[in-house]
């Protein structure tokens, strides 16, 4: 009995020392104090996903499928939407801009055309972020 604890401390033991002599943790304290996150502009997915909600997006769009007073947004990238008094428009990034900025300019069909434009709102990084989140769904 005694024995094997002997042998399991002379385990521990070595265990301890072995992973002591590495000297990577002395730099741990260095650390990545204050960065706040990446400051290279680029359009970020989950600052989309912040903007849908701070601008409201989301009051009238859903992003699970369901309508709500305005089309859900899910899936909608790449698909082909009747447009009101006929015609249709493709999803992409020209038209989602549009539908943020000129909201007007073209109508879903069976929606009203309430949404607010979002022109002046927005700076280029967020509306690109929107639409990449958009995108993304
Ligand atoms: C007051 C309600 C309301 C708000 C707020 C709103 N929308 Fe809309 N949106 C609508 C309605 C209604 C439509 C459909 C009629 C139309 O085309 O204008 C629409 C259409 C769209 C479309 C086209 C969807 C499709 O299926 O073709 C996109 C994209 C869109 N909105 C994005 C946004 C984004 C992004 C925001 C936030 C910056 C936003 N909307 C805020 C009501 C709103």
């Amino acid at each position: 009995m005694s024995k094997l604890l002997v042998l399991a401390i002379g385990v521990l033991a070595i265990g301890a020392c072995s992973g002591g002599a590495k000297p990577a943790p002395a730099t741990a304290h260095g650390g990545e104090v204050g960065s706040g996150g990446p400051a290279t502009g680029a359009a970020s997915q989950s600052d989309g996903q912040r903007l849908f909600e701070a601008k409201g997006c989301n009051t009238c769009h859903t992003i699970d499928g369901s309508p709500r007073v305005g089309p859900t947004l899910k899936a909608v990238w790449g698909t082909t939407v009747k447009l009101e008094g006929g015609g249709e428009a493709v999803v992409d990034e020209a038209y989602v801009r549009e539908s943020i900025l000129q909201p007007n300019a073209k109508i879903v069909a069976g929606f009203p055309p309430i949404q607010p434009s979002f022109e002046g709102q927005l700076s280029e990084t967020e509306l690109a972020a929107l639409v990449a989140y958009v995108k993304s769904l």
